[in-house]
């Protein structure tokens, strides 16, 4: 009688035992689980206007990080994106564990801070643009919209590094190949006998342009659809985006000289044709860029400024990226750019930039030894361009000059 009693006591005990055990384990595996697998390695957020925020928001996630920690899980195995390291499941372990690891060299120590000019200069530039965005008297098409209103194929110059937590949004003729190339590096996606690529210079151009290389914007919706803007928006507030931006005048010199001054097939067929027809009585223009350079025959400087004028060309398509104003490609009144490079101060910003984004043990900025299109040049490629024109086009880009700072050439406007 008394072992039946006692025999219950134990299997209620027990049964008792078995639930809090089970309890306590079940809680403890979930939240491991969800904080150590949260895809946003803590890259470095600069400027940092609240140090406690970031310890904060790792420590107990705010309502949004959840979410997208909890997306993320789901999603982002499946697509083969290169997230952080995680292990091999494979029966081979230790092979694939091998491929997989990828040495993490500690942060460059500096000695002396970064100069106090170049961190005056950057929050020089990114009041400025709060301030242009704020100035009513600067006007251009799509300035008001909310970023919710910006069409997703118009976020496709946004490149996305989820590894650093890095954006970049790249502009066409001012050093984007070489920052693209710096993206490809970051993201690690680009293996070299098995480890990650580390000079920027041996990424072939056509691999750098190549949009399977890069995870743009753009790209969110197919792989997130729902949750796409929202995510977009974490990782907005989250990450440090920038942007190099230059002289929209000389920008356009440089885009002249690159597609309609070398031989190009395909701005030939796309662009220079019609230019021809339209502007330089060439009714049939040659076939090819090479029948059209033997005969020595391409549009000029004016030519190409009078397609840009041309009310018909952007009733046919929106401006090519090459000569497309910079707030049409990167929307800077919607995302506020924590870094504006100018290709002016091309490497004492990226030397800046680099150091910013706690890069700089990864990756450098590989020097230019080719000359860029200098501004005292400017001048004379305006020359055979009339007056008026060269009024006109201040104005189609005069958005750009004013957000980024660039003065009012004055030289080429009152001749
Ligand atoms: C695992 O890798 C080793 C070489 O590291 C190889 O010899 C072996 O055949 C592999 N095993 C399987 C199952 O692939
Ligand atoms: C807006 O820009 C104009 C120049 O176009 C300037 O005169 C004015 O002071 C600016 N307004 C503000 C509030 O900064
Ligand atoms: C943008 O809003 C300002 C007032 O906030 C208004 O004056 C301006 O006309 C608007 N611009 C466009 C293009 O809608
Ligand atoms: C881009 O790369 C993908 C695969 O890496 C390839 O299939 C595609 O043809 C490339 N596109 C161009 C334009 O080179
Ligand atoms: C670059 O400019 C320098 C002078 O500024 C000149 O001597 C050199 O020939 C130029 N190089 C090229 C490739 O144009």
């Amino acid at each position: 009688m008394g072992t039946s009693r006692m025999f219950r006591i134990f299997v209620v005990l027990g049964s008792a035992f078995m639930i809090l055990l089970i309890i306590f384990y079940w809680d403890d595996v979930g939240a491991s689980h969800l904080y150590l697998n949260t895809p946003v390695s803590p890259g470095p957020k600069i400027p940092h206007p609240h140090p406690q925020q970031r310890t904060q928001t790792s420590r107990t996630p705010s309502f949004l990080s959840d979410i997208d920690a909890f997306v993320n899980q789901f999603l982002e195995p499946g697509t083969g994106e290169p997230t952080d390291p995680v292990p091999a499941e494979t029966s081979n372990q230790s092979d694939k564990a091998e491929e997989r690891y990828i040495p993490r060299r500690e942060w460059k120590i500096h000695l002396t801070p970064v100069a106090a000019e170049l961190r005056e200069r950057q929050e020089q530039r990114r009041k400025l643009l709060q301030e242009m965005c704020a100035n009513d008297s600067v006007v251009f098409p799509g300035k008001n919209r909310s970023f919710d209103d910006i069409p997703n194929k118009e976020l496709d110059h946004l490149i996305v590094d989820d590894r650093h937590g890095i954006i970049y949004c790249y502009v066409p003729k001012v050093a984007c190949s070489n920052w693209k190339r710096i993206m490809i590096i970051l993201s690690e996606s680009l293996l070299h006998d098995g480890v990650p690529q580390r000079d920027p210079l041996a990424i072939p151009r056509d691999l750098v342009h190549n949009s399977s290389m890069h995870f743009t914007f753009n790209k969110f919706w197919k792989r997130y659809g729902k949750f796409a803007r929202h995510l977009m928006k974490v990782k907005l507030k989250k990450y440090t985006k920038f942007i190099f931006v230059r002289d929209p005048f000389v920008r356009l010199i440089s885009a002249y000289r690159n597609k309609f001054e070398m031989r190009n097939e395909d701005f030939y067929r796309r662009f220079a044709q019609v230019m021809l027809r339209r502007y330089a009585n060439q009714p049939t223009p040659p076939a090819s860029v090479d029948e059209a350079f033997t005969v020595g025959i391409h549009p000029s400087f004016s030519h190409y400024i009078q397609y840009l004028l041309d009310p018909q060309t952007e009733k046919e398509m929106p401006f090519n990226e090459h000569w497309r104003q910079v707030y049409r490609l990167c929307h800077p009144c919607q995302i506020q750019y924590d870094f504006v490079g100018h290709l002016e101060t091309a490497e004492e910003d990226a030397e800046h930039l680099l150091r910013q984004l706690k890069v700089d043990n990864v990756v450098e900025f590989p020097t230019s030894h080719r000359n860029l299109t200098s501004s005292s040049w400017e001048t004379d490629w305006f020359s055979t361009v009339p007056v008026e024109a060269r009024k006109e086009l201040y104005k189609l880009y005069e958005p750009d000059f004013r957000l980024f700072g660039y003065d009012k050439p004055d030289s080429i406007l009152n001749e």
